[in-house]
This record gives structure tokens, sequence and C-alpha cells, in this order.
């Protein structure tokens, strides 16, 4: 063997040891957060005094901690262990809920569709997503991005000024609530298929003081009683839930229900390769969403870009553009514009 193929040898080695390590990462974490080791360790303490603070078996906990050292989850210190930066971020971030509804997802959602890959490479029938547990779990771990993705979609031209606004598969409401909470004289209403969901919204609308101006439908948004004339249309992180064959049926639903001059905004993540969404690690966390959507039967892959401008200029918008809501752009809104006047087959669209 030469010196190159045994220094190879070990630079994978290294490699896998650290694909390792960010196996294992996400269930320390988790166990950390879940059991209060790193609430605890906001003060350095020494795995005995650890232990004997949250009550948990003193081996295991020694063992839990220096673990975590030797992964940057803690760092070691004169009066012992205490947090490192991102377990610190993790604590104390106001995205703190949806950040651990991530880690959640990771272990729980992504882990069994990935154990189950071999099979569902194979043909074997592909689960259904959507029990109360799942959505909850994704609608939690979607809001990282809210805040971001609100900001962005004032970015959009129109929006600020829209007034009547129909947020399609509202989910918990959270947009709903956002939106209208930040423009007062906004009306909105939210279709939501699951009822317990839309049971959820009602409830946020109600907490954000928002539910005079807002109101949730329960129903399939393709055949729901629903008005027209809205000025901006919201399609939220669900566009997956739509088949590309159904794509054009619910854009031409949704062309009708705007008035002239509405927007139709899209907020969905893509699998494009960029140097900012590389850097960022974003790019390969929209692949691994991508393969994770794709594993269930009522679920659909991410969508390919110019074929969704394509068939939203085909359904009659005048105009359609991009604004990036996590930078590099891997979460994004695709919005598209009706035109204010318009004549031929702009108007001849139908729900
Ligand atoms: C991933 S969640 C997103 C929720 C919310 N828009 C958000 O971004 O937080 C997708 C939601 O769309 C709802 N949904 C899917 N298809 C729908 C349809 N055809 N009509 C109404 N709601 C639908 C699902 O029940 C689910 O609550």
């Amino acid at each position: 063997m030469s010196i190159f193929s045994g220094l190879d040898d070990l630079t994978h080695g290294r490699t896998l040891a650290a694909t390792f390590d960010a196996f294992a990462r996400v269930h320390l974490l988790r166990v950390g957060l879940e059991l209060g080791l790193f609430e605890a360790l906001r003060r350095p303490l020494a795995a005995e005094a650890l232990a004997a603070k949250v009550g948990l078996a003193e081996d295991l906990v020694r063992s839990w901690l220096i673990a975590c050292e030797r992964i940057d989850l803690v760092r070691a210190g004169r009066e012992g262990h205490e947090l490192a930066d991102l377990t610190r971020f993790l604590l104390d971030s106001p995205e703190a809920p949806a950040l651990r509804a991530l880690l959640d997802q990771v272990a729980l959602g992504w882990g069994a569709r990935f154990q189950e890959l071999p099979q569902l490479l194979k043909g074997a029938a592909r689960p259904h997503f959507g029990s109360p547990e799942e959505t909850r779990r994704i609608a939690a771990a979607s809001r990282v991005v809210e805040k971001r993705a609100l900001a962005a979609l004032a970015r959009i031209p129109g929006t600020s000024r829209a007034r009547r606004v129909l947020d399609i598969g509202c989910g918990h409401g959270t947009y709903l609530a956002g939106f209208l909470a930040r423009f007062r004289d906004a009306q909105g209403v939210g279709v939501e298929l699951d009822p317990v969901v839309a049971e959820d919204a009602r409830r946020t609308l109600r907490e954000a003081e928002v539910w005079r101006r807002g109101e949730i439908r329960v129903g399939d948004f393709m055949s729901a009683e629903l008005p027209i004339g809205f000025d901006l249309i919201l399609l939220n992180n669900n566009l997956h839930y739509f088949a590309p064959a159904e794509h054009a049926a619910l854009f031409r639903r949704a062309f009708a229900k705007l008035a002239p001059g509405g927007v139709l905004a899209i907020q969905t993540g893509v699998v494009e390769p960029g140097r900012v969404s590389r850097w960022l690690g974003a790019d390969a966390e929209m692949a691994l969403f991508d393969l994770f959507l794709r594993c269930h039967e009522n679920l659909h892959g991410l969508p390919d870009l110019p074929a969704l401008h394509e068939r939203l200029r085909a359904t009659g918008f005048a105009s359609t553009g991009e604004v990036a809501v996590w930078p590099g752009g891997s979460a994004r809104y695709v919005f598209a514009t009706r035109a204010e006047t318009e004549g031929g087959e702009e108007a001849t669209a139908r729900p």
C-alpha cells in the first residue's frame, strides 16, 4: 500500500466518523433538550452534579456529557461542562420551538421514512402522510422561516396593499394570523382540508386577536364554496400536496378567485444548487426534503421552477416573479399577478 492510499483510507475514515457524529448529534441534542440537561448546563456543572440536578442515571449522564463534548455540543471548562454556542442558540433563539420541531422531524419523520427507503425503492406501497402528530410537527418546524417569509411576502409587488386575502391550506393559521396582525385593515379567509387542523387555525386567529377579520373554512380548496375577488392568495408550503398534473386546475381556480391586479404567492422549497444555498447547507436539506416528500403516496416532489412559471403564464397570469425567503433562495415565493385589465384568454380562466 502506498503512503497516499493509506492517507486516503484515513481521510475517508475521518469523513465517515463525521457522518456517524452527525447522526448521533441529532439524538444527543434531542435528549439534552427533552430531559432538561442543557437547561441545567446554563451554569457549568460536573457530571455528578448534573446527574443529581436532573435526577438521571449518573454513569449515562457522564457518558452523554463526554460524547456531547466530543461532538461540540458542550464545552469542558474549569468549573465543569457548559453549553457550546449552538446549544445555547437552540435554547434561546426566538425560533427555539420551531428548531426543536425540526430536530424531531429529522429524527422521527425522516428517520422512519429513510429506513423504509430500500422497500420503497423496490416498489412497496408508499405510506400516507398526515397523522395529526406528523402534521403538527411539520407545521411547528416550518415556522422556522415564518418571520422571513412574511417579510419576503411584503416584498412582492401588490401584497402590502392587499385587503382581501385567501390562504389555501392554511394549516394552523399562523401565516394568516401574521398577515392580519401586520395589515390591520386586511380581511382573510383560510381554507383547510383537515378539520382538526382548521380548529387549531381558528384558535390561532383568536389568540392573535384577529378573529374578527379572519374566517377559517374546512374543505378542499378545489371544491369548497369560496367567495371571489381576493387581492392576494397564499399557497404556503403546500404545492407539494398537489400532483403536477393537478397544477393547471389549481392555478385556474386560484386565478378565478383573484380580483384584477391580484397576486398568487406560492411559498415553496426548491432543489436548486447555488453557492449561497450550498454554503448554508440548505441545498442538501431541500434535496433530502424532496426525497422525504416523494416517499408518500399523497405528496409530490418540490417543483421544477421553469415549468412552474410556464404553467402560471399559461393559466393567464400577466407576469410572474420570485422573491427569496431564505438567503440563496432554497425557500422562496414564486408569485404570479393577474392583469389589472384583461381580455382574451386571461379572462376566461374558470374555477
Ligand atoms: C405543510 S401544511 C402548510 C400549512 C401552512 N400553509 C403553513 O405554511 O404553515 C399543508 C396544509 O395544506 C392542507 N391542504 C392540503 N391540500 C389541501 C387542499 N386541497 N385544500 C385545503 N387544504 C389543503 C393540509 O391539510 C395541511 O394542513
